[in-house]
């Protein structure tokens, strides 16, 4: 397919994820928060039919709504019940659609980094499906076999293993697809949980309410585990969505070891979950949200400063201006049309990764002084650019570019 029709396959898949993910989302975090905001029944509504688990008061756009939670025991299945379950399906084929058209197909982003391991490409794509595999399996079975006795030790056998996997892919892929394949692994796994656990147990409960007239008294294990992995994905949202995020900051995966980053935003987005999900029932929730949140953002500032005074993966080259004089335009512009204009021009030889990437253009002096800071970043601070360095900016290029970018006026 050409550049730009991949290119177009992208923005479809991309506005479809969007969309279809901020439905399933919404939905799921205001299930979860109407559920742990019900009212319990007085004892009058005790005898009602069918009998309230639950009810709760909403105000939305002009009107009030009033909702009710049931188990229907005794009363006859509604004629419109409503499920939802094609947002979930949406959202992941969405995101497996861009997953091949933006890295495993090849050309619109780097899957792998001669400086993280010499793979080919088509070892990483399998690197990257397997590891997205194993981590659904090893989270269904943690979920299956040892959930039911120890609901515990399952979590941090799962939790484990998927840090062992993210580990993995930070080794062997380029950082910035490691990020994003530890995020499609956590969706995938979300994903997961809506088809193969969530939906059987919604359909065994209709079908309990319509053979039997009521819903069956016992919680059975397919609903109990129900609750469990949505419990999950609830944690998981947050995580997931910083990642699949974190394609545009070039200094956090640019870190010597990209799954210190990664784990941060894990750990700080799961924490601030869970202290948003306590706040009805634990009073000072406030300044616990507020040193959650600062703690992630402090640790975020830690790696990325260490990052920027670390080069990435390897070290920046040491700039002395004094000793080694100023550097003359004539050689950066040089250095640059050799390295970077092959994509960043108005009418780039390379349009393997997008016609003009991310509309930056280096075609005349104005435009490079322009972009001056971002090109220090790029390919001397971080060395995200070129690209997996497919250009192979030298060593003495990067140097130069550090000094140039050191002697401009701040
Ligand atoms: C093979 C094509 C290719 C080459 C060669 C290339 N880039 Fe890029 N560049 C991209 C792509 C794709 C993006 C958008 C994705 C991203 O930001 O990582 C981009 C984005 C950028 C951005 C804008 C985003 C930001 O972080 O500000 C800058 C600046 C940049 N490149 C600088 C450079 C420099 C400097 C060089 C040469 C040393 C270079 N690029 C060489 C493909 C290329």
């Amino acid at each position: 397919m050409s550049a730009w029709g991949v290119e177009l396959v992208d923005l479809v898949a991309r506005w479809v994820h969007l969309i279809a993910g901020i439905m399933w989302i919404g939905n799921s975090l205001l299930w979860n928060w109407m559920d742990r905001n019900l009212v319990a029944p007085t004892t009058g509504a005790r005898t009602q039919t069918p009998e309230p688990v639950g009810s709760i008061w909403l105000l939305h756009s002009g009107a009030f709504y009033y909702a009710e939670k049931t188990l229907l025991a005794g009363a006859p299945m509604p004629s419109r019940l409503h499920w939802f379950r094609w947002q979930a399906y949406a959202t992941w084929w969405s995101g497996f659609v861009l997953l091949l058209a933006v890295y495993w197909l090849g050309g619109r982003a780097a899957m792998t980094d001669p400086s993280v391991a010499d793979i080919t490409h088509g070892t990483a794509v399998l690197v990257g499906i397997g590891g997205i595999l194993a981590g659904g399996l090893v989270y269904e079975f943690a979920h299956r076999a040892i959930a039911p006795r120890a609901p515990r030790l399952a979590t941090l056998k799962w939790v484990l293993s998927l840090t062992f996997i993210s580990v993995v892919f930070t080794l062997l892929l380029s950082p910035r697809a490691a990020f994003l394949h530890v995020g499609a692994m956590l969706g995938t796994i979300m994903a997961g949980n809506v088809v193969f656990t969530i939906m059987p147990a919604q359909r065994e409960l209709v079908a309990a309410v319509q053979a039997t007239g009521s819903a069956p008294t016992v919680v059975s294990e397919a609903s109990a585990r129900a609750k469990r992995v949505s419990i999950d994905n609830n944690y998981i949202v947050f995580p997931v969505l910083a990642l699949m995020l974190s394609g545009h900051f070039s200094t956090l995966y640019a870190h010597p070891h990209p799954w210190l980053p990664i784990l941060i935003l894990v750990a700080g987005g799961a924490a601030v979950r869970h202290v948003l999900n306590i706040r009805f029932t634990f009073a000072s929730w406030r300044p616990v949200l507020a040193a959650t949140m600062l703690a992630t953002v402090a640790s975020l500032y830690v790696v990325m400063r260490q990052s920027a005074s670390q080069g990435g993966s390897r070290r920046a080259p040491a700039v002395d201006v004094a000793t080694q004089g100023p550097v003359e335009f004539a050689d950066v512009r040089h250095v640059i049309d050799r390295r970077c204009g092959s994509c960043h021009a108005a009418e780039p030889a390379d349009v393997s990764l997008g016609v003009t990437p991310a509309g930056v253009r280096f075609d005349t002096p104005e435009e490079i002084i322009a972009f001056a800071a971002r090109i220090q970043e790029r390919a001397v601070v971080t060395r995200t650019m070129p690209p997996a360095n497919t250009t192979r900016m030298t060593e003495a290029e990067r140097a130069l570019l550090a000094r140039w970018a050191a002697q401009l006026p701040r």
